[in-house]
Formats: structure tokens, sequence, C-alpha cells
């Protein structure tokens, strides 16, 4: 059986502070086969990696992102309490494309478009893709199922995956309906009866998340998931025999 695909979830974020330059970079080192990340849009209208609306959680700022310009944005300090990262500034989603160009990963793009819809942010995150050459290294994911579709609208050629958490039923048959290539459960989906069977029947391809523990990913590869987004490649990457 083939081993799954190892994407780090925001970066090496269990090693490095999540969704920073830093935390990609040692996803690449820790062998990875791609990252994901988040994306929200700043006051004057710049793509930026971050998890959350409000820089409070991950900075030593506070408030929303969609508040600031990328220049204020700077000046604030995302090591989030890991002094080894002191002084790491939030990154640019253009800078993330230019640090892992070399690298070969691919980029799970996840669209925070729940709780801001961020008008426009569909049309300027492919804008950017396809201008540095990555569309056909990157997955754009979101909770918010019209964000995919309105990529997909824009740009066929785009490979998408719905985001959801625990319970929902159908989701293969919706996924096929929609066109989509893959799904993004949280990982407790995959224990429901025919859920792999149907997720091969349609092509869809299962991208889980968050998989942390050793016993979990051991169930992924057994239930022959694409890949798991993780916060500790190495771990993975070992597991799984990678290198
Ligand atoms: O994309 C997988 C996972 O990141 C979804 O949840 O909250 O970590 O963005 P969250
Ligand atoms: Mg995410």
């Amino acid at each position: 059986m083939n081993s799954p695909l190892v994407w780090a979830h925001r970066g090496a974020s269990g090693y490095a502070p999540e969704n920073t330059l830093p935390a990609f970079k040692l996803a690449a080192e820790m062998g990875a086969d791609g990252v994901e990340l988040d994306v929200q849009l700043t006051k004057d209208g710049v793509i930026v990696v971050c998890h959350d609306e409000r820089i409070d959680r991950t900075s030593n700022g506070a408030g929303f992102i969609r508040d600031y310009t990328l220049k204020e944005l700077k000046e604030f300090d995302f090591c989030n309490g890991n002094i080894a990262y002191e002084g790491t500034k939030i990154p640019t989603m253009e800078e993330v494309f230019d640090l892992l160009e070399p690298t070969g990963l691919t980029i799970n793009i996840e669209l925070k478009t729940g709780v801001y819809f961020y008008p426009g942010i569909e049309e300027q995150i492919l804008e950017l893709t396809k201008r540095k050459g990555w569309l056909d290294r990157v997955i754009f994911s979101s909770f918010n199922h019209y964000s995919i579709m309105k990529i997909k609208e824009l740009e066929p050629a785009a490979l998408t995956g719905f985001l959801y958490a625990d319970g929902t039923l159908g989701m293969p048959g919706y996924a096929a309906e929609n066109e989509v290539n893959a799904l993004h459960p949280a990982l407790y989906n995959l224990q429901y009866p025919d859920y792999m069977d149907d997720c091969n029947m349609f092509d869809i391809d299962v991208n889980v998340w968050t998989v942390n523990s050793e016993a979990d990913l051991i169930k992924c590869r057994d239930y022959g998931v694409n890949a798991v987004i993780t916060n500790y490649p190495e771990k993975a990457v070992k597991l799984y025999s990678r290198n």
C-alpha cells in the first residue's frame, strides 16, 4: 500500500511558529511533500498567511488583519512565544511562493473566507498563483465551499478540495457532483461506513487533518488516504519511511 503524502500543517508548526517562513522552510528540510497554510487579506489588499482573522493569538499585536496595511503588520513579531524565532514577521503569500519555489513542494492554500468573505480574494489568489507559475503545485481548499466553486469557475484547471469537520453525510457524492478533486475531512470521518470506498469510486482524493499521533498516522496509511496534514512532518516522514 502507498504511504500518504505528508503536508505540514501551517508549516512545521509543531516545531516553529505556525504559518511563518521558518515553519515552511523547516517543513521542506524535514522532507515533507507539501505545506498547508491559511490566507487572509490586509487593509491594502495584500494576501498574507495567518490562521486567525485577528493577530492577537500568534503575534505581539492585537486586532484584525483587515484593519492593518501590510507595512503596519510587518511591525509585529509573530514568533508566538518561541524566543528562538524572535523577530519573525507575518509572511505574504508571495514570499512563501518564492521561498518554496526551489523545493518542489506543493502548497495547500486554505482560503479563510468563513468569517469575512474578503470580496475578490479568489480572483487575487488565482492571479498571484498563476503569475508566480504555481498553478500546478497548489490545491485550494476552504470550509467556505462558495469560495472553492468561485475558484473553479474562474480557473477550471485549479485543483480544489472541500474542507469540512465531523459527521456530514454524503460528502463523497457531493464532492463528485461539484467536480472538486478532493475532500479535506477531519480525521474522524474516515471511520464512517463506505467512506473511503465511496471516495475511491468517485475518484476523490482524501487529504486528512490534523493527524499528529503515530497511531493516527498509521490509521491514515491503512485507510489509503492521499495526504495527511500534520504538525509533525518529521515524524510522519520517518514513519512512512520516506527518508
Ligand atoms: O486545512 C486543514 C486545517 O488547517 C483546517 O483547519 O483551523 O487548522 O485551518 P484549521
Ligand atoms: Mg488551515
